[in-house]
């Protein structure tokens, strides 16, 4: 038989705006939600949104369309995409990283995608997620996730949300689901922003996001600190160097424009994080709490919000409970599509068995994750220790190999003609391989030694 009739038909989406929409599905994620307002709050506010505009136009879009470029070169999964010679031997180094952090990444998301199942249903069904007896929120959270059963079977009900889109492949699947989920995500977005800034003191918060704060930049480290933050969340939030772009970015056809549609990729998913700001901060500081992030913001901050509203809070934070659910699962559903690709692809399974073994791995680690939320357990939270791995030396890491095989392995006249197909971006190009070959890595290298370095800071 040959070659080609023995190779495995592979997916493509089937429209450009399927793509874009799965793209920013896997872009658009807790990154923005829960991440992104605060550390731009706390460091220099306008200072750092202006900062942040430049790291994703010379760094993020650089880096994405790379790799999307990577990926419809190669038109393969990430091991076979990396897939190199070393003293005449096959090997794929970058191409199993690209696996491992996915890996790794999954099965922590997996368990914070359970929580918002939770909490979804939870104001869906009635409740407030509100401790009467003591008035507050907190220990509602700490409860539900230091539960060994009912935190793991949330994480499993996550993770066939995620198998259940999956199994039906890239066009019915991830392109189909994408479509309706992105423009839903936006229009609650929307309409949550819109309640936050019309409550009594929005300013504050607007302020917070909005006005440059050169003091907060002092006290959060000066400026290569806070540079490394924002090329840390550029990085985080495009989803660059966990092989998502890549795999994705073979299933774009030849006639597509990966410059402009990269482009648009960015704006959209800078364009959601702010509003996710305007949506979140002044609703925050109208209720006299302190800004937060992460689980704490979402989880306990937001709640007490949701409170103060009375019934419409109820209403305010399903919709909110959704949107973000939303972000989550489409971003889950990219990085499983990294590992399923490859599984297929290189074993003799099936898309189905495929979605199903990758699944039943993440089934055990997902729940191992989960458990480690109680710390009578493990003793180690397994959620913030794969977090900082990923973030601090894999996402850097690979991000660096990736550059250097673009350079060393595909050659950038190769990798250049794939990102100039049916565009006319000559000018572009030449700064994006200036960026590619040159910024690129070396910002890289800072972020990564500035990771190592404060290893303990968030
Ligand atoms: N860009 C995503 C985010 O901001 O959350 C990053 C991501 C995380 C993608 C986890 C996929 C994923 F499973």
């Amino acid at each position: 038989m040959s070659d080609l009739m023995e190779k495995k038909q592979r997916g493509a989406w089937s429209s450009k705006f399927g793509f874009i929409m799965a793209a920013v599905g896997s872009a658009v994620g807790l990154g923005n939600i829960w991440r992104f307002p605060y550390i731009a709050g706390t460091s220099g506010g306008a200072l750092f949104l202006i900062l942040y505009v430049v790291i994703v136009a010379v760094l993020g879009f650089a880096m994405l369309s790379l790799e999307f470029a990577i990926g419809r070169y190669k038109n393969a999964n990430v091991v076979d995409a990396f897939r190199m010679e070393v003293r005449g031997k096959k090997v794929s180094p970058i191409g199993w990283l690209c696996m491992l952090t996915p890996f790794l990444i999954v099965s922590y998301y997996t368990v914070i995608g359970g929580w918002l199942v939770k909490y979804t249903v939870g104001y869906i069904a009635g409740g407030g997620m509100f401790d009467e007896s003591n008035g507050t929120t907190a220990n509602i959270f700490t409860n539900f996730i230091e539960d060994p059963l009912w935190s793991s079977v949330f994480t499993v009900i996550f993770l066939v949300m995620c198998l259940a889109v999956l199994i039906f492949g890239v066009k019915k699947g991830i392109e189909k689901v994408s479509k309706i989920l992105m423009p839903a995500l936006f229009f609650m977005l929307i309409f949550v922003a819109v309640v936050a800034v019309t409550m009594p003191n929005a300013g504050e918060g607007l302020k917070f996001l909005f006005v440059p704060d050169f003091g907060s930049v002092a006290e959060n480290g000066g400026i290569l600190n806070v540079l490394n933050n924002a090329m840390g969340q550029a990085f985080f939030s495009l989803s660059v160097g966990m092989g998502i772009a890549v795999t994705y970015g073979s299933y774009i056809k030849k006639d597509q424009n990966i410059p402009k549609n990269t482009l648009l990729v960015c704006v959209l998913d800078s364009l959601v994080a702010i509003i996710a700001g305007i949506a979140i901060m002044p609703a925050v500081f109208s209720a006299g709490l302190e800004p937060n992030k992460g689980a704490g913001l979402v989880f306990v901050s937001l709640p007490m919000v949701f409170k103060t509203l009375g019934n419409f809070g109820i209403v305010v934070a399903v919709l909110f409970f959704l949107l973000i659910l939303f972000a989550a699962w489409t971003s889950a559903i990219s990085i499983l599509e990294v590992l399923i690709a490859s599984v297929e692809e290189k074993t003799k399974l099936s898309r189905k068995a495929s979605t199903l073994a990758v699944g039943a791995v993440i089934l055990v680690t997902g729940i191992i994750v989960s458990l480690s939320q109680n710390p009578s357990i493990f003793g180690v939270d397994l959620l913030d220790l794969f977090d900082k791995i990923t973030n601090k030396i894999l996402l850097p890491l690979t991000s660096i190999l990736i550059c250097l095989f673009a350079v060393f392995k595909i050659g950038m006249k190769n990798i250049k003609q794939e990102f100039l197909l049916n565009s006319e971006a000559t000018g572009l190009a030449k700064f994006w391989e200036f960026s590619v070959k040159y910024i690129s890595p070396v910002l890289i290298l800072f972020v990564f030694v500035m990771g190592l370095i404060f290893w303990n800071a968030t």
